[in-house]
């Protein structure tokens, strides 16, 4: 039967690869065919956003970064957030979360868990142990985020493990600074590692990317479950171009860290700056535990400066070139940002303190004179 152009155009299948090649193929798609109907059900995967190729190839390479079993893809990183704190809590449970927790996955604890029923209570990020004082009978989860967003404490994850495996609570840490290459949680005893794939990754800026990772049986088909049932899923491109971030992750970052640190210690030389927030500098308040819970840094950490007026911080981001302003982080560029109006901690939180602003600077690949010249006449204009 001839058939037309239209329909030949849907049936035009071309010849399959089958030679080996270094990197998996990046497969399209929503269906997948099945030869015969009996087939088509309890095929795994049997539909595209269960993923393919690129994405088993993926959460293997997550596997082996933060020693885990199992790993769940999503589409960001707060999805990650999200996921992995929704597979752990019903209506009626309890959940401490750190002070210093990434804002959204703050605002998602807050708002979004209260209208499912679930109660979200901050705790000091620094509280060790003496976190036992604020479990209620129904707390399940104790969610953690090392170093914290922008302040940079460092939490006690052991100490906090070991309380929350006492009375049978979960524990969560979001590892984007640490990334699998600085810090294993999973190693320490946390249940559920997550991360950002979207900082350094990817590294490029470029793509938005989460995933979820565990090596308990029963976390991973909890999450599985919560998973399917919130239809989470990441892209094949988008799978491919994290993976292939991953390929150079340790070598970038051995990159980030020794640039961060040389613009954190000439930073804390500065007469316009009151406190570097960097875990790697002996002055940092949880350098120890730092210490011996991390292998590394990177380039991301704070700065608090000394008073300085609004219109001297102006003219010192207007000065910046090399320095550019915009959220996220991880990629090859460097990036600075003020940030007391997304600082939104307890009162009582030890930013209370602070004299100046503070600025969360990103270390990029750079070449360091430079970025280290850049921050100079931003000094200077300042002080005109
Ligand atoms: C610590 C941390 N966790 C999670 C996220 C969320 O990642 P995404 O932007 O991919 O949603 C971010 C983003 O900045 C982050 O800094």
């Amino acid at each position: 039967m001839t058939k037309d152009t239209a329909t030949r155009l849907i049936h035009t299948r071309g010849r399959r690869l089958a030679q080996k090649t270094v990197n998996p193929p990046i497969e399209r798609a929503s269906t997948l065919l099945f030869d015969t109907s009996s087939d088509l059900y309890g095929a795994k995967p049997g539909y595209g956003r269960m993923g393919l190729a690129v994405h088993r190839e993926l959460e293997d390479a997550l596997c082996v970064l933060e020693n885990a079993t199992f790993a769940k893809l999503t589409s960001n990183g707060l999805q990650a957030c999200a996921l992995a704190i929704g597979s752990q809590v019903k209506a009626g449970d309890h959940i401490l979360f750190t002070d210093s927790a990434y804002g959204p996955t703050a605002r998602y604890l807050d708002r979004r868990l209260e209208k499912m029923g679930v109660e979200a209570t901050r705790f000091d990020p620094r509280c060790g142990a003496t976190i036992s004082n604020l479990i209620k009978p129904n707390t399940r989860v104790i969610y953690l985020e090392s170093p914290g967003s922008l302040t940079f404490e460092i939490s006690d994850t052991p100490a906090i493990v070991d309380v929350a495996q006492q009375r049978g609570i979960r524990t969560i840490l979001d590892n984007t600074w640490g990334a699998g290459i600085l810090h294993k949680p999973l190693d320490l005893g946390v249940d559920i590692s997550v991360q950002a794939l979207t900082k350094y990754a990817v590294g490029h800026a470029d793509v938005f990317g989460g995933a979820v990772m565990s090596r308990d049986k029963r976390v991973a088909q909890e999450i599985i479950d919560c998973g399917d049932d919130w239809g989470i899923s990441l892209g094949p491109d988008d799978a491919y171009t994290a993976l292939r971030g991953l390929r150079s992750l340790k070598t970038r970052m051995d990159a980030h860290e020794a640039a961060g640190l040389r613009i954190a210690n000439w930073l804390s030389e500065r007469p316009e700056v009151s406190q570097v927030l960097h875990p790697a500098l002996e002055q940092h308040p949880d350098h120890v535990i730092w210490k011996r819970d991390f292998t590394g840094s990177n380039g991301l950490f704070s700065v608090i400066l000394n008073a300085v007026s609004p219109e001297g911080l102006k003219r010192f981001f207007d000065a910046l070139e090399l320095f550019s302003m915009g959220f996220s982080w991880g990629g090859f560029e460097s990036l600075i940002i003020p940030c007391d109006p997304q600082l939104k901690r307890s009162k009582g939180h030890w930013i209370d303190q602070k004299v100046g602003p503070l600025l969360r600077i990103h270390v990029g690949l750079e070449t360091v004179d430079d970025l280290i010249a850049d921050l100079r006449a931003g000094f200077e204009a300042m002080g005109e």
